[in-house]
């Protein structure tokens, strides 16, 4: 990326709220080299700033501040304003204001308060979004200190108005082409809810689940659309300047992975809520890493930017804890290791009022260079001109595990069949995460969509709902010599939320060699057991533990390597393989304990030769990933996420640690929260 020639490290700045507080900026212009600052990102909730009347801007500030960065050869991260609207704009124009709705009320229209909170259809809001983005990009387009465009801020949420509800009946028109087709894919005789006319079609009635998925699908699609419109203008500018806008992770509200085909960069928001709780290191890096991962695969592989996180505690955890000495570099440095070519903050400079007046900042409110927390910025700083080979480079999985969005949001509009896993798909998908990041294996996150070229493993964790192609997609992977590893509810409902007939886990049968006839809900503490059938073809010994869920399995051709040990169902398959073309297709009915997703995937693993970052077992709370080069090179990040010293094996062979600058081979200790970058 030529426009990002260094490590980004700034993040969001806000000298418009300082600018009755003369020397403000003087004095932050002569701490940023301290920390090794040379971001900024501005803008983001400048507008009434920008435009304090309708029609009259004033950029003499911003001008200001691109101008000090250019000529301390700093890169500016400009974003459009329109994450939060001016006072003046809501009260001449209500329209802009979203309205909310909880599917059996009528919505109501909200006041002009907090932010992220517009209708994404007005006319009169997009219109007035692109006159300032005009502005701004006529202005800035072509300023030196530019290196990429910022749309809004954390896109989220829904508006119910009328005018998104017309638009959404537009949408479903296109999509359907009649109320027929409609009808049928939405299953609207139950409750006879059968829609006659389009105007029909106001709530968003949980009873109806198609309609529900749809109306998720509509709100990511008017999202795209204002992102896109916004872009244009910023593009007809700038056609050099990439743009982003900053996403937020595993939110449910969106399906990324459509919004990713609207920008030239990934960037998102970090905030692990890393503190000293025994037991959950592990579960909090491992999580932290998955979602890095998630967000890199949004452009299969290309580096992303971690646009936000925290220097110090937020404000909003229950328990706003203070990151212990060398958590921040350790969290800095993993997003690094996962693909991002920035370590970016929220916020450069604490303000004194607003609800996130006691958020973490570089910069206190003591206002000097003299704090803990600017000291360890400024270490992060060095470490990232250390790492300025690695720039650029990516990573490049051989495991890709699906987590689809779609299914999600399927699972979470249906009513049963196991309301308590609703909201835990990312963390059952993280379960079979972990036994990879703990090898330092890379992964890759993909959905239900994607292409799995290049992958030899591919895992889906409870695919309830299966996007049609997905199947024959997943058949001719194995058929081609793939792994699949598919689970307990997967395959159950279409593309509109409708069941699939003929058996469980529908269109998988075949593939799977399995039928998953019936499905036991377990009791929150109720456990059964995962015994290993002696001889089986995986190696598999020992006893596992199973909770949650048990698919009652018939095995249709499949071999059953492991079975239950208790209930009705008690020897009847647990975990079956099934040869298909030159491939394997697996099914783990149940959920399984850490034991057992451990041996499942590791054995697989190990057996397909699929490379760890480091050839070696790597101790508890330490994981390793991989960066590649165009050229090949190879760039190892270890990073140790506990707050005791780990010893890891580095193998017999001299490497060179970008970090420290020595040579390390052998057993080596790493420091509490410490960091190795060998190549
Ligand atoms: C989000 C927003 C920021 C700020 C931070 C606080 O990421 O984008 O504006 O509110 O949260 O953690
Ligand atoms: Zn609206």
């Amino acid at each position: 990326m030529q426009n990002i020639p260094f490590f980004l490290h700034g993040g969001d700045y806000n000298p418009d709220q300082w600018r009755h507080v003369p020397g403000t900026v003087d004095k932050d212009f002569e701490l940023f080299p301290m920390a090794g600052i040379n971001s900024l990102s501005l803008g983001i909730f400048s507008w009434s700033v920008l435009e304090p009347e309708e029609g009259r801007f004033e950029f003499g500030w911003l001008d200001d501040i691109m101008d000090r960065a250019e000529k301390r050869g700093m890169k500016i991260v400009l974003a459009t304003p329109s994450g939060a609207k001016p006072n003046w704009l809501a009260a001449q124009c209500p329209e802009v204001r979203r309205m909310t709705g909880d599917g059996v009320h009528e919505p109501t229209r909200e006041q002009q308060c907090r932010r992220h909170n517009h209708c994404p259809t007005s006319p009169i809001y997009r219109r007035k979004v692109l006159q300032i983005d005009e502005a701004l990009a006529a202005r800035y387009g072509s300023h030196p200190a530019l290196a990429l465009w910022h749309i809004s801020n954390e896109l989220n949420g829904e508006c119910h108005c009328p005018l998104c509800l017309a638009a959404f009946r537009d949408w479903l028109r296109a999509k359907y082409g009649s109320l027929k087709a409609l009808n049928e894919a939405w299953w609207t005789g139950f409750w006879s809810h059968t829609y006659t006319d389009w105007s029909q079609i106001g709530a968003i009635d949980f009873s109806i689940d198609g309609l529900v998925l749809d109306w998720k699908r509509f709100v990511t699609e008017q999202t795209a659309s204002f992102i896109r419109s916004e872009a244009e203008v910023l593009r007809r500018h700038s056609p050099e300047i990439p743009v982003t806008t900053n996403l937020m992770g595993f939110y449910e509200g969106l399906d990324y992975a459509r919004l990713a085909r609207e920008i030239d960069i990934v960037s998102w928001d970090n905030y692990p809520q890393y503190h000293e709780r025994p037991g959950e290191t592990e579960r909090l890096a491992a999580f932290t890493s998955l979602t890095h991962d998630y967000m890199r695969s949004l452009k299969r592989g290309k580096p992303f930017l971690m646009m936000e996180s925290s220097p110090g505690p937020v404000n909003w955890w229950h328990h706003n804890r203070l990151l212990r000495p060398g958590q921040h570099r350790m969290k800095s440095l993993q997003a690094i290791a996962h693909g991002s070519d920035s370590v970016q903050y929220f916020q450069i400079r604490k303000g004194r009022g607003g609800s996130e007046k006691f958020h973490g900042a570089v910069i206190d409110h003591e206002g000097t260079g003299g704090t803990r927390m600017f000291r360890e910025v400024a270490q992060v700083g060095r470490d990232l001109q250390a790492l300025q080979p690695v720039l650029g480079s990516t990573v490049r999985p051989k495991v890709a595990i699906v987590f689809d969005r779609e299914s999600d949001w399927a699972l979470k509009a249906s009513f049963g069949p196991l309301d308590s896993i609703k909201n835990s798909y990312a963390d059952t998908v993280a379960t079979h995460y972990i036994p990879f990041w703990k090898r330092g294996i890379p992964v890759d996150i993909v959905d239900g969509d994607s292409t799995l070229d290049g992958y030899s493993m591919v895992v889906a964790p409870c695919l309830f709902l299966l996007r049609d192609g997905f199947a024959e997609r997943i058949e001719r992977f194995v058929a081609d010599g793939g792994t699949f590893v598919a689970t307990w509810l997967t395959g159950i409902v279409n593309s509109t939320g409708l069941c699939f007939t003929g058996g469980f886990p529908g269109p998988l049968r075949k593939l799977l060699g399995v039928w998953a006839e019936e499905i036991d809900y377990l009791y929150d503490d109720e456990r059964n057991s995962v015994v290993p059938v002696p001889g089986n073809s995986l190696g598999l010994s020992g006893n596992f533990g199973t909770s949650v869920v048990c698919d009652v399995v018939h095995a249709e051709g499949a071999e059953t390597i492991a079975t239950y040990g208790r209930d009705f169902y008690a020897g009847s398959p647990a975990l079956t393989v099934n040869r298909f073309g030159k491939g394997e297709a697996w099914y783990l009915a149940t959920r399984g304990d850490a034991a057992l997703l451990d041996a499942l995937h590791g054995t697989l693993a190990r057996r397909l030769s699929i490379p760890r970052a480091i050839d070696s077992d790597l101790p508890d709370g330490v994981s390793a990933g991989m960066r590649e080069g165009a050229g090949g090179e190879r760039y190892t990040f270890v990073v140790n996420y506990a707050s005791e010293p780990r010893a890891v094996d580095l193998g017999p062979a001299a490497r060179h640690d970008l970090l420290d600058g020595a040579t390390k081979s052998g057993t080596v200790e790493l420091a509490p929260f410490g960091v190795m970058v060998l190549n």
